[in-house]
């Protein structure tokens, strides 16, 4: 009985020091060092090559060490009757929120331009803008959209969001399904995308749902680099349609250094890194699903395998 850590960057140790510190006596291994397979009942994954997880003929549950479990469903000789979970976690939620805002007054008060009159040693006061001036539209009022809708709202900003089902949450005007989608889209001039990538949502932002907003909406997106057709962006930079975006999140990671996103002057770039879990906030709700998962209870967090998120 026991749980492995399956990822490809330089994060393994942390998180086996974080769970050996929060539960001493759960056996814990990485994927890089000889452990005994067949007593796996989880598997703690962000990006895991493909082909590893069908390797643990006892495993019982794939925990997505992150919000977004798209690169689990992408993997296709991963198995497919284990229940999948995710990441929610209050930290991951404001921290996307902090980063998110950080953006918008980025673009409210010039800061981007700024840093590129400065390379150029070129003075050149811009007029700016208020709070007050725009409506924020937030693709995706889940976990992370909610919290962010909130904020945005407590700082004074007009806030709508759009989902699959309605919410209610106080200030913020909840648009749902297609069907709502254009209303949304033209009262919209800050756009944020926090969806789940899935099947519906791939290629989401697209030329045409850009055409279905105002002149000079600005674009954020940090939800998955799948969302965006990237060439649609740049066209829409081009013609004006679009103002300005930011992105943190791109069809490969890292985007290779020729693609066109890196020298372009309206498009702010971070390396996907808005929000990051923090392995002392999440690893509990790790070890709670390890134990429900030995016990053969309803864990926290399943995502559907329907719904695909
Ligand atoms: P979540 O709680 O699952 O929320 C997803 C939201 O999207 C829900 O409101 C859902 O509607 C809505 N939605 C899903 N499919 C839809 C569709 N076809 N049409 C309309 N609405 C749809 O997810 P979360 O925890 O907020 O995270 C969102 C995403 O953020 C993650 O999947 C991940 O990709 C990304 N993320 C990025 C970073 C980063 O550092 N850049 C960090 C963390 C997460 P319902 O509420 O009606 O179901
Ligand atoms: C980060 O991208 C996450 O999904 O948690």
């Amino acid at each position: 009985m026991a749980i492995v850590i399956i990822r490809q960057d330089d994060k393994i140790e942390s998180w086996m020091t974080a769970i050996k510190a929060a539960a001493p006596e759960i056996p814990v291994y990485s994927y890089l060092e000889d452990h005994p397979k067949d007593e796996i009942d989880m598997a703690l994954v962000w990006k895991h090559p493909e082909g590893v997880l069908n390797q643990y003929s006892k495993l019982k549950c794939i925990a997505s060490s992150g919000a977004g479990v798209d690169f689990i469903f992408e993997d296709r000789s991963a198995p497919e009757n284990l229940p999948i979970t995710r990441v929610v976690d209050p930290m991951l939620a404001s921290d996307m929120s902090e980063h998110v805002i950080a953006l918008i007054f980025g673009y409210l008060k010039n800061l981007n331009q700024y840093k590129i009159d400065q390379l150029n040693r070129a003075w050149n006061p811009r007029p700016y803008h208020r709070i007050t001036d725009f409506t924020v539209g937030i693709l995706g009022l889940g976990e992370l959209g909610k919290l962010l809708a909130k904020d945005l709202y407590h700082l004074g900003f007009k806030v709508q969001g759009w989902s699959q089902t309605k919410k209610t949450i106080e200030g913020v005007l909840s648009y749902s399904g297609s069907e709502e989608l254009p209303l949304f889209l033209k009262g919209t001039q800050i756009l944020i995308c926090l969806l789940p990538l899935t099947v519906e949502t791939t290629g989401f932002l697209n030329s045409n749902l850009f055409q279905q907003m105002p002149k000079g909406t600005y674009v954020i997106n940090v939800a998955r680099g799948g969302h965006l057709v990237d060439n649609d962006l740049l066209e829409q930079l081009e013609t004006g349609h679009i103002s300005g975006a930011a992105l943190d999140v791109y069809h490969q990671e890292p985007l290779p250094v020729e693609h066109p996103f890196w020298t372009h002057s309206k498009i702010h770039m971070s390396p996907h890194c808005a929000s990051v879990s923090d392995t002392a906030s999440v690893v509990p709700q790790i070890i709670a699903n390890y134990k429900r998962v030995l016990a053969g209870e309803p864990l926290l967090h399943q995502v559907s395998r329907n719904r695909g998120y």
